[in-house]
């Protein structure tokens, strides 16, 4: 029996370079050693997305992501939450057992908080559908980046919390966090991310890839710059590059230069494979209605699970 991995992505936007290597990549490199869910949380996404021909767009656009990265489908579960309804069903029983304060300490909700936000109850309980997200599947590992270091947290917590109240039911996943691209930083220095505008798309073309390096903040008083480098340093290893900045120190336009080939090189490759798939749109739907009739099986046989568990199976 192959060991399980399970990970999701909002269809909120085009994806970046972050989520590629703080997570996507990882799918890829370990379809053929474990088995693979890969999935798309588009109810988690409505918190931002409530308009239904984007949601429509940007579902079918993650798709076309996972398998221009090279996602087998063959291998690899492409699915969607929503075809899914144990995900948000689970997400209730995980909130009967779960208290305020508990959820109140959630980085997301904390942040919200201080901005003085209105804060929707979807923010608030987002962590319990991503536990049930996860725990359904039983994986053992979830690539994610550093950013949902703690979701991985609440999920272990709440699947002990349950686990505690009604027999052993859940197994806890570990977090699978690659230390060098927890945090791919934009731009800007800061981490990458869509709601910060200092991304660079994944499926950016040559003239994008260009302006988003050309944007590349640095300082007149560093030798080596230090957000082009750590950019530069996601496509190729510091023995290589360390010689290269040295040698051209303070040369900035000539690094970042030299980051926009590297860049192409890397990105082409899946921009195209991308491009074909567009083409052949209907056979990627079949593939996620495939890979959502797949992870339905398991979900509901760990939901009926979940039901004799807690005692609401009257069927005798
Ligand atoms: P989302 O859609 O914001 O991001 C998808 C993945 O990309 C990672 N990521 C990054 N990694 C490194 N550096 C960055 N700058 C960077 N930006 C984004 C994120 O950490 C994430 O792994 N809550 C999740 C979605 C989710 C999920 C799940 C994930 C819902 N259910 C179950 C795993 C398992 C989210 O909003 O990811």
């Amino acid at each position: 029996m192959k060991k399980v991995l399970l990970s999701g992505i909002q269809p909120s936007g085009r994806p970046h370079i972050g989520n590629y290597f703080g997570m996507m990549k990882q799918l890829v490199d370990l379809e053929s050693e474990y088995e693979v869910y890969a999935l798309i949380v588009d109810y988690h996404a409505m918190k931002s997305v409530q308009n239904p021909k984007e949601m429509k767009e940007n579902i079918m656009a993650v798709l076309l992501d996972f398998l221009a990265i090279g996602l087998d489908p063959k291998k690899a579960i492409i699915f969607k939450q929503s075809d899914i309804a144990e995900h948000t069903e689970l997400a209730w029983i995980f909130e009967t057992i779960t208290t305020m304060p508990y959820l109140m300490r959630a980085h997301a909700f904390k942040d919200a908080e201080a901005k003085n936000k209105e804060i929707d109850v979807g923010t608030f309980n987002y962590p319990m559908l991503m536990a049930a997200d996860i725990l359904l599947y039983s994986p053992d590992i979830v690539p994610v980046g550093a950013d949902q270091k703690q979701h991985l947290e609440i999920a272990r917590d709440t699947a002990e919390k349950f686990n505690r109240i009604f027999g052993k039911t859940f197994k806890l996943p570990e977090a699978m966090i690659m230390k060098d691209v927890a945090v791919v930083p934009g731009t800007d220095g800061q981490k990458m991310s869509k709601s910060y505008n200092n991304t660079i798309p994944l499926f950016a073309e040559y003239d994008e890839i260009k302006k988003c390096v050309m944007s590349i903040v640095t300082d007149s008083s560093e030798g080596i710059p230090k957000n082009v480098y750590a950019i530069h340093n996601l496509l190729r290893p510091a023995s290589e590059l360390l010689p290269l900045y040295e040698e051209k120190t303070g040369k900035y336009k000539e690094l970042k230069e030299m980051l926009i080939e590297d860049l192409e090189k890397f990105i082409a490759p899946m921009r195209e494979k991308r491009k074909e798939w567009e083409k052949r749109l209907p056979e990627a739907l079949k593939i996620l209605k495939e890979g959502s009739e797949k992870a339905k099986k398991v979900a509901s046989a760990k939901m009926a699970e979940i039901k004799e568990k807690i005692g609401v199976n009257i069927n005798i």
